[in-house]
């Protein structure tokens, strides 16, 4: 059996679709060119026919990143016309795309949730699979809720799906509730029984409800399987999704065990890792393998000891492996923007001119506060400036005095898109309070406040301190309000900030989640009277969308 194992990334499908990871379509755009230069085979870009939005964000990563050396572009369907329909239009423009159908095959399923039988459920597969391939060379088809579902009807499913032309056969443990024995079997059982497995590739999404998907992936692979979907950071419905970093580190740290190998640069994880945490708002815990702050830092002085000595006494794999720089004294604030531009695209990024200056604009600020300006703290402004909204208000000045005796008060100075200057101060229970209730006067958009989390992203007293935030439009009084309180069709802005002084990186934050809201309000509006204007023409594309507006799907 080959040895080369298909990275197949959801992060953009099955780490989008959970509570609080929604993304824009430039977030989604840039994840997706990222997970390009990661060295992914296919990235699944979304559900085109759960909203026009998904569809748009499908079609555009297909245009821009699907290119003939770039990755396959895939789009999710249930396994039905329709569906098929609106993902092979919106996959089109790429070089190399896949259709992704699934129907579910448990009982508890068919009978609870979509009412029909095992007969009708492979006649439903038959034909979705069939109609796939009339549209794409490349389709794959999952049987949902594999793990739970009886090993003999699921032989027959997987069967039909690859009589009527699946090339992938994708084994989900949708609810992440096998153990790692139990897939591999699942796997190997398949490969062994059904007619024609040998002529398709099987591929392992694992499910993290027990902790076990990086595992159950890693056992399917051992069992025969040459795909693993996962995601970065292992975002993905409730407890998430296998970790790609996992997955692969794991293979290539363990590559005289496994005898396998993967196409990524895993030099690339780290930056990855990092863009996903800054678009979706999720920060990634201090201790997660691979890619969190702890992940490569040795507290203990008998570990510290030990790797000054010699890294191998406890490190299976450098930082440097993984893109955590190891590299500390980079540039300073004498460094100029021809030395900062190469830095920043030996750190693997590209920006236009004018993001370029930006960055480095904002890179003169940290470097003016700061002795040295490390890779992380580079990346952390690389991550800010690929979550910039053209900004509806632009921050220019915060000034806040707090402590033990003092009303914590804060004056805001900002100038909007007109170039009108607002200036406002504001008491608070504390100083970012303080300075929050100052923007709010200024932007003069109610919104609640869901998530502040704050990160130390170098160590030492001067480090760079990132805050990220999520908010919804509207204040609810009286409770606590969290992402599990929201009806689906309640947008989250996530909002991002940089800065040596953690206030202001706070301000920065609110005030970039803010200019979100407020250009997507925008955009709706412009919508609204272009289509208002355009009433009498029906475009193709609302015909696509007219007869069933979905939101977003729960699978
Ligand atoms: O978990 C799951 O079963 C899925 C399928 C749609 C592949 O995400
Ligand atoms: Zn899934």
């Amino acid at each position: 059996m080959e040895p080369y194992v298909r990275i197949f990334d959801t992060t953009l499908r099955d780490g989008e679709q959970a509570p609080g990871c929604t993304m824009h379509l430039h977030e989604k755009l840039e994840v997706a060119r990222q997970l390009a230069r990661l060295g992914v085979d296919i990235i699944e870009a979304g559900f085109p026919a759960a909203s026009p939005g998904d569809w748009e964000a499908v079609n555009t990563i297909a245009r821009e990143i699907g290119t003939a050396d770039g990755p396959v572009i895939c789009g999710l369907s249930r396994a039905t016309q329709a569906d098929i329909e609106a993902c092979a239009k919106a996959i089109a423009p790429a070089a190399k795309r896949r259709i992704h159908t699934f129907l579910a095959t448990s009982d508890i399923h068919l009978h609870h949730k979509l009412r029909i039988s095992r007969a009708a459920a492979l006649e439903q597969i038959k034909h979705a699979v069939t109609f796939a391939r009339s549209l794409c060379d490349d389709v794959e088809f999952s049987p949902e809720d594999a793990g739970r579902s009886d090993p003999l009807f699921l032989r027959q499913a997987v069967g039909v799906a690859i009589a009527a032309g699946a090339t992938t056969l994708n084994i989900p443990d949708t609810v992440g509730y096998l153990t790692p024995d139990e897939y591999r079997a699942m796997i190997r059982d398949l490969i062994e029984h059904v007619p024609g497995a040998e002529q398709v590739t099987f591929s392992t999404h694992c499910h993290d409800d027990l902790g076990l998907a990086v595992a159950n992936s890693l056992a399917g692979v051992l069992a025969g399987a040459r795909q693993v979907e996962c995601t970065i950071n292992g975002i993905g419905e409730r407890a998430g999704n296998a970790s790609l970093e996992e997955v692969v580190m794991a293979i290539k740290t363990r590559s005289q065990f496994y005898e396998l190998s993967t196409g990524i640069d895993s030099t690339q994880i780290t930056p990855t890792s990092r863009l996903v945490s800054a678009c979706t708002g999720v920060n990634v815990p201090p201790n997660k393998a691979i890619v969190g702050a702890n992940a490569f830092a040795h507290e203990a002085g008998i570990h510290q000891d030990g790797v000054l000595k010699n890294p191998l006494t406890y490190e299976i794999m450098s930082a440097e492996s993984v893109g955590q720089s190891g590299n500390a004294l980079v540039l300073g604030k004498h460094s100029g923007r021809h030395a900062f531009r190469r830095r920043v695209e030996e750190l693997g990024y590209t920006f236009g001119d004018t993001e370029l200056n930006h960055l480095f604009g904002r890179f003169k600020e940290i470097a003016d506060q700061k002795k040295y300006v490390d890779d992380r703290d580079i990346e952390a402004l690389v991550v800010e400036e690929a979550g910039r909204p053209t900004p509806v208000f632009t921050l220019e000045h915060v000034q806040f005095a707090s402590g033990t005796q003092a009303i914590p008060t804060a004056t805001v100075r900002m100038t909007d898109v007109r170039g009108n200057v607002h200036i406002e101060s504001a008491q608070g229970t504390g100083p970012v309070d303080a300075v929050y209730s100052a923007i709010n006067r200024i932007v003069k958009t109610p919104v609640t406040l869901l998530e502040f989390a704050i990160n130390a992203i170098t160590e030492g007293i001067d480090a760079v301190g990132e805050v990220s935030v999520q908010v919804v439009e509207g204040i609810r009084p009286n409770k606590r309000t969290t992402l599990g309180m929201l009806k689906p069709e309640e947008r989250v802005w996530k909002g991002y900030g940089v800065n040596v002084d953690i206030i202001v990186a706070a301000a920065e934050a609110y005030v970039n989640a803010l200019n979100k809201l407020l250009q997507a309000r925008q955009e709706r509006l412009k919508a609204e009277t272009t289509s208002r204007l355009a009433s009498e023409t029906t475009s193709h594309e609302v015909d696509l969308f007219g007869s069933s507006l979905l939101g977003r799907l729960e699978v």
